[in-house]
């Protein structure tokens, strides 16, 4: 076994970590030429990471977008040793156990849509590969198949085959191109504060009821990221222009599926994004906050005619699809202690207030002419920087981030887009502290 930390007595613990990383680890979504040097995180309590050299920063992305409650929640650590020392992992064919029905239970009821059922697995790109099987063998099932879907432009859906094939359009995945199919995409009318763009969404709309007058018939299912989407830029667009999109799926019989990785659990305001809107899913993807940001978890909550449709005299027409974790105890039990969090009292009301922190934010920053489309949904605060090169990763993001971490504030610009996710138990302070290190890197620009 590799020794301990540290094991050279003339280097400090954090460049022997960082010299061994880079010896041994390969980090995602990374260049690794010219990176600028990791950041060596040793703990975490709350909203705040610290790191091996005992300097703290403020955790404004909820560690991608994953951690709800603040991290070392005890409640949670509490239900996983406990959890581990009961049965830490059995497989789940032909088996079940409690808290992977309690908590599909639990999904169910939160969730709103009916009788149901969930299929659970690792993570939010597995959680949208269900879903995607799922509608496509529905449609073969019933004796009709549907091959095509609809995603909507821009939108970002995992990294494993059938997601990137969903997320095609985002440009992350252009060194796959000959591996994915193609999809059709819908183009999105954005907004911000003060602008509605009720006409273009009219005209999207008008293009979409033709195009689908011609081919409705040929597409086994919608897909989207609601309200928000995520990686290509938290871009937001309106209920109006959502649900009726979704609607005019439903009347070609087009399984509509909501990817709510990143919107669930409250992200939003509400438990899932599909709550505020007029349009109820037929499927709904879920992860990341799952467990409150501490283990990973996947979950596919259907309703119930998916399921009926796999029902059959033969293997034939079950659902191919299973990972040796598949509904994890332990996972499960941290999941179930991340929902009983957020039933307790005055948890609505902390969601509220960190939302008006981040809005006073980003309206005091509005005043600079070179900020725009300043947009504040839930707990998301994201605005632009006017001008800039909107790739990811390009622009003037990675100096600001830069900045910002040298003044012990985390955040991951994409592109010309900055945004913040904190926990839901950030400080009025720590935001303001937040706002206040973009405004100094304004200030020097
Ligand atoms: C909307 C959405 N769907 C799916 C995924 C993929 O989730 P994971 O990274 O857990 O595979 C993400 C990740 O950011 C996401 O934002």
């Amino acid at each position: 076994m590799p020794p301990p930390f540290p094991t050279d007595p003339g280097l400090s613990k954090s460049q022997a970590l960082l010299s061994r990383d880079r010896e041994s680890v390969w980090h995602p979504y990374t260049q690794h030429q010219g990176a600028d040097l990791f950041l060596p995180v040793a703990s975490a309590k709350g909203a705040v990471l610290t790191d091996t050299a005992d300097n703290t920063y403020l955790d404004m992305i909820s560690s991608w977008w994953v951690n709800l409650h603040g991290h070392g929640c005890d409640a949670i650590a509490e239900a996983i040793g406990a959890q581990a020392r009961r049965l830490d992992h059995v497989h789940f064919a032909g088996v079940t156990h409690e808290p992977a029905v309690r908590l599909a239970e639990s999904l169910l009821e939160r969730a709103e849509l009916g009788a149901g059922k969930v299929f659970l697995s690792d993570n939010g790109s597995t959680a949208v590969e269900v879903a995607l099987k799922i509608a496509l063998q529905f449609w073969q099932n019933k004796g009709c198949p549907r091959s095509r879907i609809l995603a909507l432009e821009g939108g970002y859906h995992g990294d494993t085959v059938g997601a990137m094939s969903l997320g095609r359009s985002s440009g992350f995945f252009n060194a796959f191109e000959s591996l994915l199919f193609s999809v059709e995409t819908v183009a999105v009318p954005h907004t911000w504060l003060g602008h509605d763009p009720v006409s273009e969404e009219d005209r999207v709309l008008d293009g979409v009821r033709r195009m689908l007058a011609e081919r409705g018939r040929e597409f086994a299912a919608l897909i989207v990221e609601p309200l928000v989407q995520g990686a290509c830029g938290m871009r937001f667009h309106s209920e109006r222009f959502l649900s009726a999109l979704c609607a005019l799926a439903h009347a070609f019989e087009i399984p509509v599926i909501f990817d709510e990785v990143m919107t669930g659990f409250y992200r939003l305001g509400t438990h899932f994004a599909c709550l505020q809107t007029a349009f109820k899913p037929d499927m709904l993807c879920l992860s990341k906050g799952i467990t409150g940001g501490v283990l990973p978890l996947g979950a596919t909550v259907v309703r119930e005619r998916f399921f009926e449709a796999f029902l059959g005299g033969s293997f034939a027409t079950a659902l191919a699809h299973g990972h040796s974790y598949t509904a994890n105890p332990i996972t499960c039990a941290a999941a179930l202690a991340s929902l009983e969090l957020i039933g307790v009292p005055g948890f609505q009301e902390r969601l509220a207030a960190v939302s008006s922190w981040l809005s006073a934010g980003v309206e005091r920053l509005g005043a600079d002419r070179r900020i725009v489309k300043g947009r504040v949904r839930g707990t998301i605060a994201a605005f632009e920087l006017g001008g800039e090169d909107a790739r990811y990763g390009a622009g003037s993001g990675r100096p600001l981030a830069r900045f910002a971490q040298e003044r012990g504030v985390i955040i991951r610009p994409l592109g010309n887009v900055v945004y913040l996710m904190p926990p839901y138990c950030v400080e009025e302070r720590q935001v303001a502290r937040a706002f206040e290190v973009i405004s100094e890197w304004l200030a020097r620009e």
